[in-house]
């Protein structure tokens, strides 16, 4: 296998979930990032894994095609393949892997395997030619909110992170998910409940927050206690969640919010660091993304968000992983195995 090329041309692999993207890195810069959502999901109200998997047969290769092609990188120009390891779904992650390793033999290049969460975090640091926005500074905290995650980290270095709290249950973008759908409002249910939270009123409808005194979350009881109040409101008037439901998706929005910054509150005030990050597909949440500005006012600290299109899923996070991993000569063989439940 040869390392080639003076420019290093990382090609990023995503598919751990119910999207297919592929992204093209050069020296760091991103060139292309190309995306094909799933759409048949929507209809059963979650991502089912066989259907998935087999999107991601049928996108992948027009996919990376489109992906290179806008980069207009030709595919012998490839110094590397970064693909998402894990943690995911394992038959999404299967088609990735096994095209990313059929690609990095043909092309006789190396293989790096990412971590889709430490992919998250690198969001922070994508670039586009002719981007001038500061990135955070080492050590910074990150708030990791996405559909299976939720975790405070201590980000020291690209490879180097503490986790300080984490939920104990449902992720937040789970809490989004399910209270939309007790709602009716389809899958997935942050971007829904968002939209309706901006002409709702926040204060209308209050929900209780957990009790846990360390740095970790909880919130499978705010989606009961969710439940428990629609079903009895409802029975008292059958149209309940139809005459408020801008008021309802303001209200849950706005205590998930709350719990998630009273948790970073904490943990600013336990470590004494300064820069403060948010990344994952809840990072998309236009009520949190100006609730971290406030708090960066009120706390003093320099606040990065990523760009909204590399909040959710995309494969730009994880060639910009790739790059860093590459700087690092630190390869993968093909023995490299898709992990479903890989760790941070
Ligand atoms: O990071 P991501 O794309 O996939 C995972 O790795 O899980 O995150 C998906 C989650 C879903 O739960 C989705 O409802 C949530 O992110 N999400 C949002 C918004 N956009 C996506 N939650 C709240 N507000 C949004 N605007
Ligand atoms: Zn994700």
């Amino acid at each position: 296998m040869t390392t080639k090329n003076k420019d290093i041309i990382i090609l990023g692999i995503e598919t751990s979930c119910d999207d297919t993207s592929a992204a093209v890195i050069k020296n760091g810069i991103l060139l292309s990032n190309i995306t094909a959502n799933q759409d048949v999901h929507k209809k059963y109200g979650g991502v089912v894994p066989e259907l998935a998997s087999r999107a991601h047969q049928a996108n992948i290769i027009p996919v990376v095609d489109l992906a290179l092609k806008e980069a207009g990188v030709n595919r012998t120009e490839v110094s590397a393949v970064a693909f998402t390891q894990g943690p995911g779904l394992l038959g999404s992650l299967l088609v990735g892997t096994s095209f990313s390793k059929g690609f990095a033999l043909a092309n006789d290049i190396p293989l790096l395997a990412v971590n889709h969460l430490q992919g998250h975090l690198s969001a922070l640091f994508l670039k586009q030619a002719g981007d001038t926005h500061a990135v955070p500074q080492f050590p910074f905290i990150t708030l990791l909110v996405s559909g299976g995650h939720t975790q405070i980290i201590i980000v020291r270095d690209f490879f180097e992170q503490e986790i300080i709290g984490e939920t104990i249950d449902d992720a937040a973008g789970e809490a989004f998910d399910k209270c939309a759908k007790i709602m009716g409002l389809g899958y997935p249910g942050g971007p829904v409940v968002d939209k309706k939270a901006k002409i709702g009123n926040a204060d209308a409808f209050k929900f209780s927050k957990p009790r846990i005194k360390n740095l970790d979350y909880s919130f499978s009881g705010l989606k009961t206690s969710f439940l428990y109040f629609v079903r009895d409101r409802v029975k008292e008037n059958p149209n309940f969640v139809a005459e408020n439901v801008n008021d309802l998706c303001a209200s849950i929005q706005k205590t998930i919010i709350d719990i998630l910054s009273d948790k970073l509150r904490l943990a600013i005030k336990q470590t004494g660091i300064k820069e403060l990050a948010v990344a994952g597909g809840v990072s998309a949440n236009s009520g949190l993304r100006s609730a971290l500005l406030s708090l960066g006012q009120e706390l003093d600290l320099q606040v990065y968000i990523p760009d909204f299109k590399y909040t959710t899923d995309n494969a730009a996070m994880i060639a910009i992983t790739g790059y860093h991993k590459y700087l690092k000569q630190d390869f993968d063989g093909q023995d490299v195995t898709a992990q479903a439940r890989l760790k941070m």
